[in-house]
């Protein structure tokens, strides 16, 4: 006998639209209409999870610094727990996913979830236009559809995910967070003054909610406000930030696949 499939919930962080789109491509080919708990904005995710008994549970986030975002961790803890079947993604901007999916995979298995399935895709990094330039696209468009149908497989049987298949590739103790960096983006002539910024910032981050000013003690340095913004009016400037991150897209101009892990 296997798991009833009755309701399915997508839980997901974007604050640059890539990990929204991974999850929506993944929904689409398990074939249930979730219900879509989109914790990128601060208001959302001061609101509880309404989350039904044994409902499906989609969860996916960004890695940051090999890890997964520190507030998509504090978020957990507001997360009802009990046992219901979960996949677990991560989305990546192709230099690597290290730790991010098994940190993704324990949160899980903290909460009484049982990991169905894991998986890493590949979205444009937040820092460039050049690694995973343009990703999700249609190729893993179409991985993660077959994911998605796979999780359908998985959800009728009785099986779930042995985290040996993550410790290939990850470790514990996790690696440590990066360091907080000592700028934010800046602000050109440009800003026309449309608030798009302000709106879609994560972290509430733009004082006063003006465009120009952002408090860098709540930025995470995400780039929504980079990425979103129409006229283009918003960088980051920092010279041994913009080099590093240079050398970086150099030494990952490779197209990485997604990895998917099933039972
Ligand atoms: C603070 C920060 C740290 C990041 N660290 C990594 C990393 O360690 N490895 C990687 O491949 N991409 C990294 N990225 C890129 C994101 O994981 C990637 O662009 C992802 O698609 C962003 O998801 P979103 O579009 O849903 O916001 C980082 C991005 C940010 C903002």
């Amino acid at each position: 006998m296997g798991r009833q499939l009755v309701q399915s919930a997508n839980v997901f962080f974007s604050p640059t639209g890539a990990t929204r789109r991974v999850a929506k491509f993944i929904s689409n080919g398990l074939a249930l209409r979730p219900r879509d708990f989109d914790i990128t904005l601060p208001a959302a995710r001061e609101k509880s999870v309404p989350l039904e008994r044994d409902e499906f549970l989609l969860l996916a986030f960004p890695v940051y610094g090999g890890r997964l975002p520190k507030l998509v961790r504090e978020f957990f803890a507001a997360l009802p727990g009990g046992r219901r079947p979960v996949a677990a993604v991560v989305v990546y901007g192709n230099r690597a996913y290290e730790d991010a999916l098994l940190e993704l995979y324990d949160l899980c298995r903290d909460k009484g979830y049982e990991v169905l399935a894991a998986a890493a895709f590949v979205g444009e990094h937040s820092y460039s236009h050049v690694m995973g330039q343009a990703r999700p696209d249609a190729a893993d468009e179409e991985q993660a559809r077959f994911f998605g149908f796979s999780l359908r497989q998985a959800l009728m049987g009785e099986g779930s995910l042995s985290e040996k298949f993550l410790l290939a590739k990850s470790r514990r103790p996790y690696r440590p967070y990066p360091p907080k960096l000592p700028f934010v983006p800046v602000t050109s002539r440009r800003c026309a003054g449309c608030l798009t910024c302000v709106k879609h910032c994560p972290v509430g981050a733009f004082a006063d909610g003006d465009p120009k000013r952002i408090d860098a003690e709540k930025c995470i340095l995400c780039a929504a406000c980079v990425k979103l913004c129409p006229e283009k009016a918003k960088s980051i400037e920092d010279d041994e930030f913009c080099d590093d991150m240079a050398a970086l897209a150099a030494a990952n101009l490779d197209r990485k696949e997604p990895v998917t892990f099933l039972p």
